[in-house]
Formats: C-alpha cells, sequence, structure tokens
C-alpha cells in the first residue's frame, strides 16, 4: 500500500467531475497509468491491499455491462469487500433515500451508484455524511466514463493541453462529463448536436469556468464543422436509457450525425474514434468506423477498470 500520509485532501465523494479540483484529476490518471502497468503484479501490486476490511456497496437502477463489472473487479483486486445491493432496494419508494443511505453508512464505506436523477444521489450523499459516495450515471453525468475516454486520450496522444476533442450527437450524461474533465485539462471541445438535443447551458457554463489553458468549449448543429481538423471523434448513443420510448423521433434527427468514414475524414489525419459503449452500428457510428484502426472504444473499455482502482483509492483508501 502507497504512503497516503501526505495525500491531499480531496472531497469525499465524486458525484461529478466537478467534485474533483484539476490537480485531483492529474493525480487520478496518473494513478491509474501506475496501477495499469501494476495490474500483472497481482496481489503484490502496490494497491492489491489498499482497501483490506473495506466495504463497497453497489447498487444499480440502470443496465450495466463496464461499469458494474469494472467497479467489481476493481474493489476485489484492491482487496476490498463488494455488497451487490439488488434492485428491490428500490430507492426511495420502499423507503426514503436518506433512510437507505443512513442504513448503509453504518455498515459500508461507500457506494457506487448509478441510478436516473443527479438529485437523487445528492440527497443521498447529503443524509450520510461518512459514505463515500460515487456516481456510476445518472440521467445528467457519467463522470467514471470521463476518466476513462481521458486516460485513453493521454495514451493515445501524449499531451492534452491544445488538443481538440470533437463529440458529436446527443448532448447527454456523458457529453456533460466529457466536457468538464476535458476542460479541466486544457482540451478543446466542440459538441455538435441537433437543436434542442445540446448540452444544458449550465454545464456549458460549469466547464468553461473550470477550463485551464486557454481550453475553448464551442457548439455546433453542424457535425464536419464541428469536427474540422479534431484530434478524436467521440459518439454516443442517440437514446439513452430511460428513453426509448422517444427512439422512433429521434432517430431522424440524429441520422446527419452518424459517425462515419466521410466524418472521420474531415477530422486530422490519424484522428480517434471514440465511444463510451454500448454501440449501435448503423445508427450513431457505422461498422466500418467502429472497427477501423482508428477506434479505441475497447482502450477505454479497459481504462474503466483502472481509473476506478485510482478513484476508490484516492475517496476511500487515502481518507483520514
Ligand atoms: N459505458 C458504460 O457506462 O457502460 P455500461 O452502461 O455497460 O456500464
Amino acid at each position: 500500500m502507497r504512503d497516503t500520509s501526505a495525500a491531499p485532501k480531496i472531497s469525499r465523494n465524486f458525484l461529478t467531475v466537478l467534485d474533483f479540483e484539476p490537480s485531483d484529476l492529474e493525480r487520478c490518471l496518473a494513478l491509474a497509468a501506475q496501477v495499469k502497468a501494476d495490474r500483472s503484479l497481482g496481489r503484490q501490486a502496490p494497491t492489491a491491499h489498499a482497501l483490506e476490511g473495506r466495504h463497497i456497496a453497489m447498487l444499480f437502477e440502470k443496465a450495466s455491462l463496464r461499469t458494474r463489472s469494472t467497479f467489481e473487479i476493481a474493489i476485489r483486486e484492491l482487496g476490498g469487500n463488494v455488497i451487490a445491493l439488488q434492485s428491490d432496494v428500490a430507492l426511495g419508494q420502499r423507503e426514503p433515500v436518506a433512510d437507505v443511505a443512513r442504513n448503509l453508512e453504518r455498515w459500508v464505506d461507500g457506494v457506487v451508484i448509478r441510478t436516473f436523477k443527479q438529485e437523487m444521489l445528492e440527497a443521498f450523499a447529503a443524509a450520510a455524511p461518512r459514505l463515500h459516495v460515487i456516481n456510476a450515471l445518472s440521467d445528467e453525468t457519467h463522470p467514471c466514463q470521463a476518466l476513462a475516454d481521458m486516460l485513453t486520450l493521454t495514451e493515445q496522444l501524449g499531451t492534452l493541453r491544445g488538443r481538440t476533442l470533437a463529440y458529436v450527437g446527443d448532448g447527454n450524461n456523458v457529453a456533460v462529463s466529457l466536457a468538464h474533465a476535458a476542460a479541466m485539462l486544457g482540451v478543446h471541445v466542440h459538441i455538435a448536436s441537433p437543436e434542442g438535443y445540446q448540452i444544458p447551458h449550465s454545464a456549458v457554463q460549469q466547464a468553461t469556468s473550470v477550463a485551464r489553458f486557454g481550453a475553448r468549449l464551442r457548439l455546433f448543429t453542424d457535425a464536419a464543422d464541428a469536427v474540422a481538423g479534431a484530434d478524436a471523434i467521440y459518439t454516443d448513443t442517440w437514446t439513452s436509457m430511460g428513453q426509448e420510448a422517444e427512439a422512433d423521433v429521434r432517430r431522424p434527427v440524429f441520422e446527419p450525425y452518424q459517425v462515419n468514414d466521410a466524418l472521420m475524414s474531415l477530422a486530422r489525419p490519424g484522428a480517434l474514434f471514440m465511444h463510451c459503449l454500448p454501440a449501435h452500428r448503423g445508427e450513431e457510428v457505422t461498422s466500418e468506423v467502429f472497427e477501423s484502426t482508428a477506434s479505441v472504444v475497447f482502450d477505454q473499455a479497459e481504462n474503466r477498470l483502472h481509473c476506478q482502482k485510482a478513484l476508490l483509492v484516492m475517496l476511500v483508501a487515502e481518507a483520514r
């Protein structure tokens, strides 16, 4: 286990990227790279006992492959215990959210929650000040995904300052957290979305307020304008979880935003293709782009594990 006596104090919870100072984000990415390199050491890895004697509960109210699997593996590889809560906990229905939180803080050190409203996470954290609450996706943000995205970009591009990341599609939770993290690291962010589907104005203001090294966030309606000269093009599903009833309306609206070879050709030569997954081939991305050498989507998926290990070390293991 690392010597944590000199670890700077950070936010107790990770409900949004904005809970991190830029220096926390940089430290998390550096630690993630280190735990990735150390993984082959198994139980000899420096962080292999970081969560020994600690319990982390997981509560998922929406489907998940990557986030659930990588958090479970991360907790186990850090020597902690996973408490997999069932969805019949029914946050806010069987008993108040605050009561669920106040029970859990008597038993466990942290809780990883995937839910609908960001307010639910905030209420949970406010009711249980001894717990570390981690957002595993809400309707509004997906901060753990943004960590993996920034690590992947760093691996692929080296320094991030002054790079341009173009996000094409729905201004959803993934786009919001991506904008927060990229701006903090000095990455210019271009977001192309149809009218009515842009990221919330509050998220634009937040990203602008945390931007460093001259990073700019620009909104577009034309995908071609957004990707011109970009170092990476990122997209996500046109219909997020909970919006299934809107799928038929959304499909034609988003068709001009498909990431295909023609769109990729407008970006910088050698530009990356990124997607948080699951992907819908023939909708937001073509099979050709998804399977191309530009695609780093499975690096992003792998890096979920390493970043979440780093996050748990910083939030839970280093907590004093
Ligand atoms: N990208 C992502 O969060 O994947 P899951 O929904 O499978 O967890």
